[in-house]
């Protein structure tokens, strides 16, 4: 099997692609190479550059460059867990909300539409419990998790009568990068992203055509 995982270079992505390598083989995507450079010793691990904030015209011949051809030969799984988090008492202005919702929502669906092929065989949302419930400060963010929950649930009925299947988790707060800069939140009892791994990729390895929708884990803080 051949995972695809966005968002490798820190925090859950990293985690979960750490163990996909000893599963199949692993293809990490996002701006940055940062954690995943320790990966890149095994033969097992690619890594390609993508930015999911542009618009999906300008990163398009790098997926079909580097992704389409590997993936007419082998079984694919499709990990979408990149995103672009805010917040903040001020509001984003449009043009970030733009982006954001770039990252986090229309290049995730160009991505994923345009992976449906016969060797698919699933796709995990890392969504969040922002995506199924506001949260303060949270609005352009909670807002683009909301539509991505819309996106997975749909794609699962159209997997439903096809070859593949879908699986969306809605974690609660989890220990990663991601909350580097926002000093005011209390990380202490989150969920430790190697843990949260651990449950993913035990996921991962369910048999195909098993539907996960809204698998919602949560810290006590998030209770
Ligand atoms: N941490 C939490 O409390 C929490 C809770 C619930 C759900 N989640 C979800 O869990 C997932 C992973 O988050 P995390 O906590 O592991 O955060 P993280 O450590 O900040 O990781 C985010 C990843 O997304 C990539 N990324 C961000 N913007 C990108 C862009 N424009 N293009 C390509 N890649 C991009 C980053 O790589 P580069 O910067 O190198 O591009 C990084 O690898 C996200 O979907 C997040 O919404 C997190």
């Amino acid at each position: 099997m051949k995972y695809i995982v966005t968002g490798t270079s820190s925090g859950l992505g990293f985690e979960i692609a750490k163990r996909l390598v000893d599963l199949g083989s692993v293809i990490g995507l996002s701006r940055t190479i940062g954690k995943a450079s320790i990966l890149l010793e095994k033969k097992n691990f690619e890594w390609f550059c993508i930015d999911f904030s542009s618009p999906f015209e300008q990163i398009s011949p790098v997926i079909e460059s580097s992704l389409m051809p590997v993936l007419s030969s082998e079984e694919y799984t499709l990990v979408i867990n990149a995103a672009q988090f805010y917040l903040g008492e001020s509001r984003l202005t449009s043009l970030e909300t733009q982006q954001l919702f770039q990252t986090n929502l229309f290049s995730v669906m160009s991505l994923v539409n345009r992976m449906i092929g016969p060797k698919l065989k699933r796709v995990l949302f890392i969504n969040s419990i922002s995506g199924l419930i506001g949260q303060s400060g949270q609005h352009e963010y909670s807002a683009s998790k909301h539509a991505l929950k819309g996106f997975s649930s749909s794609l699962a009925k159209q997997a439903k009568d096809m070859h593949f299947d879908v699986m969306s988790v809605n974690p609660g707060g989890i220990r990663t990068e991601l909350w580097d800069g926002n000093a005011k939140i209390a990380t202490d009892d989150f969920i430790e992203p190697d843990n949260l791994a651990d449950i993913l990729v035990s996921l991962l390895k369910v048999k195909q055509r098993i539907f996960v929708d809204s698998f919602v884990i949560l810290p006590p803080s998030d209770v």
